[in-house]
Parts: structure tokens; C-alpha cells; sequence
């Protein structure tokens, strides 16, 4: 086992143990059946040659009936004790799931908005999947069958050693230790198949994940030949590298494993009918020593390669999950984090400059101060940084140098929590729970009043929208939000945040989706809205910002001006510019 194996059994240990005294004693209760079980394996085989023995001397026991139902008892408690022991064990071992898939969820909930833009939810997925399943089996395989069975190997040597001679015991033990060698390193080498498999099965199912979710697109382009042609050769790689995994461990592993016990039996065997000869040893004992002899192998036959297996492969498929667990969250709080912004606060950024990926700086030196309950509006073209500062004050992502301030504390002396308590946004792309609209609008307020969803919608001028629906608010709104039209998840997000009360407002280009009619009378909504509360709006159609307090323009990054509407007109500058030509398009 190697020392990251010894790593993830005593990371989990914890989930399997602490679970409550009621799960912690069927673990208990568990291990003395694994113990008794022992014992039965070892007395089960005395009593038959024991039995053979008194009916093959020449005054045939009394005994002999007595002898045989014991035998018959004895082997029938050890086989329903086998499947009693795995019928205990497997609610302790799902708890142990439940608890290390809650944690991996929540960690996953802790990560960054980076991490989560580049992994592949289909390889988590899968991943996790496998994790789920290889956790009861590494357990259930390591304390039910392998390490019962090699106590089992040691006291059926010491037994069978006291009783017929230390010779039949060493040869016994080494037999057995040959054959256990064999498996361990068969198996270990068959890890390597499994984890390219792993590997390969990750990617496939990523991709199908990934392909699914693009199915308009797939259709825009009639590229489904591609897709299937893509698909088929990603699934061509999976059969490949399982073929292979399933070649070696049969083959390797089972085939192999039965070599090394082969030619044991047949040297004991041959060394017990010497015995035989030679008058050492009497036909009674040779069975007794036989059948012991046999049994030891063959229960070890049927169960070891393929519970090592498991444990090697439940071992390569925890890894992935505990690579995932090891990543530390990029965006933390600090030991004396703050809590709560009070209302309507201000906002500063100085000096900000910020690179999403080292080689390209987004945001160079922006400075900008937003006083408590104004409005600021961010205007500039696509690309330009604009949805970044907002991700920077919601703290997606930590500045690369200057600071961002909310009442004079740095953000990231702020909470996290309490600092996303605080920021109602409308991100620029919503999307949607597959939930009903109800559900959608009132999601991170569930105790929302009918009345609060009622002012939520009306605001968001969504009430037409849901009356002429059939299901009303019932409606289900597809898989992130698909059934609906672009204005409508964007109302709906709307109403969503209307419903939040928070202290600062974020709207990402709020109207961008929606026709003039519209988008004016939200814009007027907003407006009421943002009255006295602190709002940073970001806009692209430049009528929806001219009544903020300050207007900042940014192109690529820098801020080319700022200064109210009718200071930027008569500036006569870049905004000017942009205005007169909106105007004219209007
Ligand atoms: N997650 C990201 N990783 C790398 N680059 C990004 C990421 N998000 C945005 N960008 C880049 O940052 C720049 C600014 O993006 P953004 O702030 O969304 O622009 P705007 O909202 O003004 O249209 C763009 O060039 C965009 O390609
Ligand atoms: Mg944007």
C-alpha cells in the first residue's frame, strides 16, 4: 500500500467512525461476526477430520452423528454469518458516503468562480460517482475479507501447526503468502490499466455532458454527423483501455493466481501421499490435513484477488476526489474578516488592475469612488471590463494590485458571506434553476410572502408575462432556464434580486434583452429603485445611464472619462461621440 493509500484510509476513517454510537455499533457488532467467522472456518474443517478419523478406526464412535451435526451447525452459522456481517456493515458504509459526498459538495460550493469556469462538470460528476461507490467497497473489501483473512491465513497455521506438526503449517502459511504475494503485485500492476481507463472514462463523459448541453448549436450547424463521429471515437478509446484493463486483471491477476496455487496443492499433495507411504501418516489424517489444507486456498482463491481489486482500484478512484478536496479555494477570508456592510455604503476602487491570466491585463489603474446612495454608471464597448469590476466588487476574484474599498474596508477584509449578503446583482447572463418561475423568483428567499412575490413580479413587469401562461407560476423553466426567452430569464432574475433588499445594486446590463417599451419602463423601475440606495449599473445603450450621478466610459481596460451626462456632453469627448451616434441610430 502505498503512503497516499495510508493518506486516504485515515482521511476517511472519520466518516466511516464517527457516525453516532447506533452506527458505531454495527461496526463493532460487525467486526466480532468477522472474528467468530474466523473461529468457524477454523473449527469447521477439525470436526470433518475429526469425523473421518472415528469413522475410519475400528471401533466406530458413538460420537460420529454428533460429531457430523456439529459440522453441519457449524458450517451453516459460518456461511449465513458471512452475509449477516456485509448486511450490517453496508448502512454505516452509506452514511460514510452520504457525509464524504456532502463535504465534496459543499467544498466544491467553497471554490472559486475560476475553478468552476474550468472544470468539466461531467468529469466531476463521473468521478464523484465512482468515488460513491468505491468508498463502502474499499471498506467492506479491507475489514470484511482481507485483513480477516489474513488473520484467519496466521491462526489456521498456529491451529493446524499444534495439531499435526509444524511442517504442514509452514507449508500452508508459505503457500498461502506465495499466493497473496502474487496478487498484490498483479494487482498492482492492473492499477496502471485502471487508471488510464479512469482517465478515459473522465474525458468521455465530459464530453457527452458537454455536447448534450450544446444541443441547439449542434442543430444550428447540423453537426450531429461530427458529434457522433467524436463521440464514437472517445467511446472507441473507453473499450480500448477497458478491454485492456479487463485482459490484465483476468488474465494477469486470476490467471496467474491460479498457477501459483496449482503447483502448491500439487507439492503438498505429493508431499502428503509420501507421508502416506512412508506409514508417518494414517489415511484419516491425510484427509483432515487435505481438506484444511484445501480450504484455507481455496477460500483465499475466491475471495483475495478480487477484494484487493477493489481496494486498489476504490484506492485509484478516491484519488481524483481527494484532488479535488485538496484544492484550496483562491478567494478566502481572513482570520479577522469583518461581517456585514450597513446600508448603503460606499464604494472605491484605487489603483485597481486586474488579469484574469497572467499574460493579459483586463483592468489597468481604474480609480473611481462611488458615494453612499448614488448611482454610477459604467458605459464602454464589449470587452472593455465593464462585467469585471462587478465580479472584482462581488469578489469573484481578488485584484491583482490596488484595492477595492466598501466603506473604507477592503473587501477582502470582508466576510464573504455577509459581503454577498450585501450586493444584489443582475449578472449579465442569467441562468435559471430548472425549477418552476415561482421557485426561481424566490430562490435565497423561500419564506418570501405571496404579496413580496407579487410586488417582485409587477416590478420586473413580469405579470402579463406569467398570466398568460397555463401553468402561471407553476411553469417549469427547462434545463438553465432554456424555455424561456432571453428577456424573460432576465426579468425573472430581476424579480429575484428585487426580492433580495440588498444594500448595493449591481445591474449588468439590465435591459439588454428586452424590446424599447420594455426596457423603458424598467430602466424607470430602476431608477425608483436605486433612488437613495448605493447602484452600480452597467449599461451599453447609453439612455438607460444619463441619469446617474457620475458616468464612467471605459475602452480596454482604462477609463477614457468620467463625469456626469451633461459634464461628458459638453467634454464633447469619447461619450459625446458614443451619444450622438445612439441618438441617431434611435
Ligand atoms: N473568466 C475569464 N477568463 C479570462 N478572460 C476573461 C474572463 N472573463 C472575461 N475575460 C476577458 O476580460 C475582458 C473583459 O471582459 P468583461 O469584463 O466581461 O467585458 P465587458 O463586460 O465590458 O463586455 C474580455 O476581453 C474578456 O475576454
Ligand atoms: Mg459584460
Amino acid at each position: 500500500m502505498s503512503r497516499s493509500s495510508w493518506s486516504v484510509l485515515k482521511t476517511l476513517l472519520p466518516y466511516v467512525w464517527n457516525n453516532g454510537w447506533r452506527l458505531r455499533l454495527r461496526l463493532v457488532t460487525a467486526v466480532v461476526l468477522v472474528f467468530c467467522g474466523i473461529a468457524l472456518n477454523i473449527i469447521t474443517p477439525l470436526l470433518f477430520g475429526y469425523a473421518v478419523k472415528s469413522m475410519s478406526s475400528q471401533h466406530v464412535s458413538v460420537l460420529v452423528p454428533l460429531i457430523i451435526g456439529g459440522y453441519g451447525i457449524f458450517w451453516t452459522i459460518g456461511a449465513v454469518i458471512v452475509q449477516v456481517k456485509d448486511a450490517i456493515i453496508f448502512r454505516v458504509l452509506e452514511r460514510a458516503v452520504r457525509r464524504l459526498s456532502l463535504d465534496l459538495f459543499d467544498h466544491l460550493h467553497t471554490l472559486s468562480l475560476k475553478f468552476h469556469l474550468s472544470i468539466k462538470t461531467g468529469a466531476v460528476l463521473s468521478a464523484i460517482n465512482r468515488a460513491q461507490n468505491a468508498l463502502p467497497e474499499l471498506f467492506w473489501a479491507m475489514g470484511l475479507y482481507v485483513i480477516p483473512t489474513v488473520i484467519e491465513l496466521f491462526s489456521a497455521g498456529i491451529v493446524f501447526g499444534r495439531l499435526y506438526g509444524w511442517t504442514y503449517a509452514a507449508m500452508l502459511v508459505s503457500a498461502s503468502l506465495a499466493y497473496c504475494v502474487y496478487i498484490l503485485l498483479a494487482v498492482e500492476k492492473s492499477t496502471t490499466y485502471q487508471r488510464t481507463f479512469n482517465d478515459v472514462h473522465n474525458k468521455t463523459s465530459a464530453w457527452i455532458v458537454e455536447s448534450l448541453s450544446n444541443f441547439e448549436t449542434v442543430k444550428y450547424f447540423s453537426s450531429h454527423r461530427y458529434e457522433h463521429a467524436l463521440c464514437d471515437k472517445l467511446l472507441e478509446n473507453r473499450e480500448r483501455a477497458a478491454s485492456r484493463r479487463w485482459i490484465f486483471s483476468f488474465v494477469g491477476v486470476y490467471g496467474g493466481g491460479g498457477l501459483v496455487m496449482g503447483i502448491s496443492l500439487f507439492l503438498f499433495t505429493l508431499f502428503l501421499a509420501y507421508k502416506v507411504v512412508w506409514g508417518d501418516l494414517d489415511i484419516g489424517g491425510f484427509v483432515a490435513i487435505h481438506t484444511y489444507f484445501t480450504q484455507s486456498l481455496d477460500s483465499l482463491a475466491n475471495n483475495f484477488p478480487y477484494m484487493v481489486r477493489k481496494i486498489r482500484e476504490g484506492f485509484v478512484d478516491m484519488e481524483y476526489v481527494f484532488d479535488l478536496m485538496s484544492i484550496s479555494p483562491e478567494v478566502i477570508d481572513r482570520p479577522m474578516a469583518l461581517p456585514v456592510v450597513k446600508k448603503s455604503p460606499t464604494i472605491e476602487f484605487r489603483n485597481v488592475s486586474f488579469a484574469y491570466e497572467e499574460q493579459r491585463k483586463v483592468l489597468h489603474d481604474i480609480s473611481f469612488e462611488l458615494p453612499a446612495g448614488q448611482t454610477l454608471a459604467i458605459v464602454g464597448s464589449t470587452g472593455s471590463g465593464k462585467s469585471t469590476i462587478a465580479r472584482l466588487l462581488f469578489r469573484f476574484y481578488d485584484v491583482s494590485s490596488g484595492a477595492v474599498f466598501i466603506d473604507g474596508e477592503d473587501v477582502r477584509n470582508i466576510k464573504q458571506d455577509s459581503l454577498r449578503a450585501s450586493i444584489g446583482i443582475l449578472p449579465q447572463d442569467v441562468t435559471l434553476f430548472d425549477m418552476s418561475i415561482y421557485d426561481n423568483i424566490v430562490y435565497g428567499h423561500q419564506d418570501a410572502t405571496e404579496q413580496d412575490v407579487e410586488n417582485a413580479v409587477r416590478f420586473a413587469h413580469l405579470k402579463d408575462f406569467i398570466t398568460s401562461l397555463p401553468d402561471g407560476y407553476q411553469t417549469m423553466v427547462g434545463t438553465r432556464g432554456l424555455a424561456l426567452s432571453g428577456g424573460e430569464k432576465q426579468r425573472i432574475a430581476l424579480a429575484r434580486v428585487f426580492l433580495k433588499k440588498p444594500q448595493i445594486y449591481i445591474f449588468d446590463e439590465p435591459t439588454s434583452a428586452l424590446d424599447a417599451y420594455t426596457q423603458r419602463e424598467i430602466s424607470h423601475n430602476l431608477r425608483v429603485l436605486s433612488e437613495d440606495l448605493t447602484t452600480l449599473i452597467i449599461a451599453h445603450r447609453l439612455t438607460t445611464v444619463a441619469h446617474a450621478d457620475r458616468i464612467i466610459v471605459l475602452d480596454k481596460g482604462k477609463i477614457l472619462e468620467q463625469g456626469s451626462h451633461s459634464q461628458l456632453l459638453s467634454q464633447d469627448g469619447y461619450y459625446a461621440f458614443l451619444w450622438k451616434q445612439q441618438q441617431s441610430e434611435a
